[in-house]
Formats: C-alpha cells, structure tokens, sequence
C-alpha cells in the first residue's frame, strides 16, 4: 500500500545514532551509528562524548538511511525525532537536527517518547499492536509495566522499578566481574555456559506483602557483588559463567512472573516486551516458556530491534501520522525527563501541517 505515511526517524537519547525510515508498518531502512567503544574505557556513557559523537554521525546516518531505503527526502510524510527521555544533550543534536531537515524539507515535526518506541517498534515486526498493549519495558535507564489502550496518546504505568533498571543491573554486574561495558550483551554470553541454579540470588520485591508489579533489582545486584566479593577473600575461584547464569536468572524470573501476572491481573491475552534487555536471550526465552504456559500470545522485535535505533522512533512517528495526531512546533524541546505517560509532544497550537508550519516558522526566524 503507497498511501501508508513514509516517515523518518531519528534517535540520539544515549549512544546510538539511529536513522530509520518506515511505510507504515514496514520497515524500509534503520541504520545506526554506535559511540559505544569511546565509553568502553571510562565504563559507562559520557554525555559530552555522546553529543560529540552524535553531531558527527547525524548527516551521514540520515544519508545512510536514505540510500537504503530508496526513497527522496522529499518524499517523506513526516520527519520523528526522539524528544525524550534520556541524555539531554545527546537528545538536542537528534532534536535540532529533526527541525533542520523538517523545516528545509516543508516536513510536519514529530517530537516522540523514547519508551513509547520502544513498544512501537513491535508493529514493524509482527503487526499493528494489540489494544491495549500489555508491554514490560526493559532498558538500561528503565524497567517498567506499562498498559497502553493507544500507543499514540494513552500509555499507563502499572509499576516500575524503585531503584536499579533492569539494564544498569547487567551493566553493574558485568563491572563486578570485570567484564567490560555494556555487560548486557557479555553477561547473556557468558551465561549460556554457566548453571543457572548454581547460586540462589534474592528476587525482589517478590514477597507477598510487596507491590505487585513495581521491581527492585538493587539489592540482587548487592548480593551479586557479596557473593564475589567472598569468593575473592577466600582465595577462590570466580565462578564467571555460573555468577552470569544465576544472576540472569534472578532478573528474568522476576520479569517474566510479574509481567504474566499483570496480563492475567487485568484480562490482556498477550504480551510484548521492548527495550535493550529484551535482547537478552533468556529473557526471550523464558518468556516464551512461561507465555505459553499461561495462554498468553509473546510478542518480542528481533534483537536489533530491541537495543535503540531510528527505526523505533519512525514507526511510532508513522502511528502519529495515520492517526492524524498533532505535530510537534518549532519550539519542541528536547526533555531529559519526558514522562511516559506522554507518548509524543504536540505544538502549543495544536495541528500543524508541513505548508504552515514551514510558513510560520519562516516568518518567525527569518526576518
Ligand atoms: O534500550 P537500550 O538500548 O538503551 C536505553 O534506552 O537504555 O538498553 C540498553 C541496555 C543496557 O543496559 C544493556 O546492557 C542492555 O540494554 N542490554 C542487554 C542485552 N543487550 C543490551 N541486557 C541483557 N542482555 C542482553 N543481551
Ligand atoms: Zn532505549
């Protein structure tokens, strides 16, 4: 179908510089540029850095893009950016960047939640989503339950973590075990050679007086770096692979037995689970053990799909087009704490097309 919205995406909220264009549903480019080895020696992302990286890569990558997908610039319906959350000036080159080429191009702007993206992306995959959408949100700044009737305008916690994302946990404990970063990735690697029974590590807020579907990972991660900790003093042996596989355990039991029970808790016959943990492959696979068990219909992207790209933040973008939800205006902000309940951020004035809004924004700046 030719009359599905073409929309380009562009995602900067940490360390990947991801460009992604869609038809609708279809997912025609996503080309990403990753900074992650410049963080590798200080152990984490540095902000500064990332910016840096992301100014350089942004033109290329969105050339990239285009090359691949074979389509103009000027065909495009509408130009998506991440808007927040996440690192802010990481998120102020994808946002200028956005408005540059929207306005060059007489394109609608749309300002979009990095989380709502990461649902979103599903449809590329398996499909429009589901109404509502029972979706655990896994990531390296987040870990939440989330209950969206409409991906574009109505997105509801139902719990989230207190303390650690589920991420930082694999990232925390790869740095305890001296693995390097991001531990996600090398913690599932080394996991798969490991006895995930080894060590009986805590399940958080799993008691039955705890909130029933918000997650604490902090204290697992604690028990992780105790247990190592021991080992080292006594001269030991670290057990990597089995520390690996039991810490891994501890996390996706958790978030597969709270995710199953928020579906059931409120009649919702699937699950989709996104974010950059949703790659891990235990995670997928427990998940899809445990679904089955429950009749209960999984719904994860592929990994690439899963860790941040463009094509996430196109494909909510072409949901807000089809919608025919708001643009966003020349002022949109770029916010490190956009709330999740706020899927995109419309312009003050409400709807704005490409005509009117190059018009307005012409008059506005350039006289
Ligand atoms: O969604 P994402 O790419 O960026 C954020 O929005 O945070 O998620 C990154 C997080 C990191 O903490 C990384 O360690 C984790 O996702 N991650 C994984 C795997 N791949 C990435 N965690 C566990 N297993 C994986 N295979
Ligand atoms: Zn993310």
């Amino acid at each position: 179908m030719t009359d599905e919205p073409l929309v380009l995406g562009i995602e900067t909220s940490c360390d990947e510089t991801g460009v992604g264009i869609v038809r609708g549903h279809t997912l025609l480019a996503d080309a990403v540029a990753s900074s992650v080895d410049e963080h590798a020696r200080f152990g984490g992302v540095v902000p500064e850095v990332a910016s840096r990286a992301h100014l350089e890569a942004m033109v290329p990558t969105i050339q990239r893009a285009l090359k691949e997908a074979g389509v103009a610039a000027s065909d495009l319906d509408g130009i998506a950016v991440t808007a927040g959350p996440g690192l802010a000036g990481a998120l102020l080159v994808g946002v200028a960047a956005a408005k540059a080429y929207a306005y060059a191009l007489g394109k609608p702007l749309y300002g979009v939640n990095h989380l709502a993206s990461h649902i979103c992306v599903d449809q590329l995959e398996h499909g429009a989503l589901p109404e509502p959408t029972m979706a655990l949100l896994v990531s390296g700044g987040h870990s939440s339950l989330l209950l969206a009737p409409d991906i574009t305008s109505d997105v509801r916690p139902l719990g989230s973590t207190i303390d650690d994302a589920a991420g930082e946990a694999f990232d925390k404990v790869a740095r305890v075990l001296g693995l390097g970063f991001p531990g996600g990735p090398v913690v599932d690697r080394y996991a798969r050679e490991g006895d995930p029974a080894a060590i009986r590590f805590p399940r958080g807020l799993t008691g039955p007086r705890d909130p029933v579907y918000d997650f604490s990972f902090s204290g697992l991660k604690t028990a992780v770096a105790r247990w190592v900790e021991e080992r080292r003093r006594e001269g030991k042996e670290v057990p990597v692979a089995d520390v690996a596989a039991s810490f891994q355990e501890a996390v996706t039991d958790v978030l597969t037995r709270k995710a199953i029970r928020a579906c059931k808790d409120n009649g919702v016959d699937h699950l989709m689970i996104g974010g950059g943990v949703a790659a891990n492959s235990r995670l997928r696979s427990m998940a899809a053990e445990r679904c089955a068990d429950a009749g209960i219909r999984l719904r994860v992207p592929r990994p690439k799909l899963c860790t941040d790209n463009g094509a996430m933040v196109a494909a909510l973008g072409a949901e807000m087009v089809a919608r025919g939800r708001a643009a966003s205006d020349w002022e949109l902000p770029a916010d490190s704490s956009l709330p999740v309940t706020e899927p995109h951020v419309p312009g003050a004035g409400g709807a704005l097309d490409a005509h009117t809004a190059l018009h307005t924004a012409g008059h506005g700046h350039t006289h």
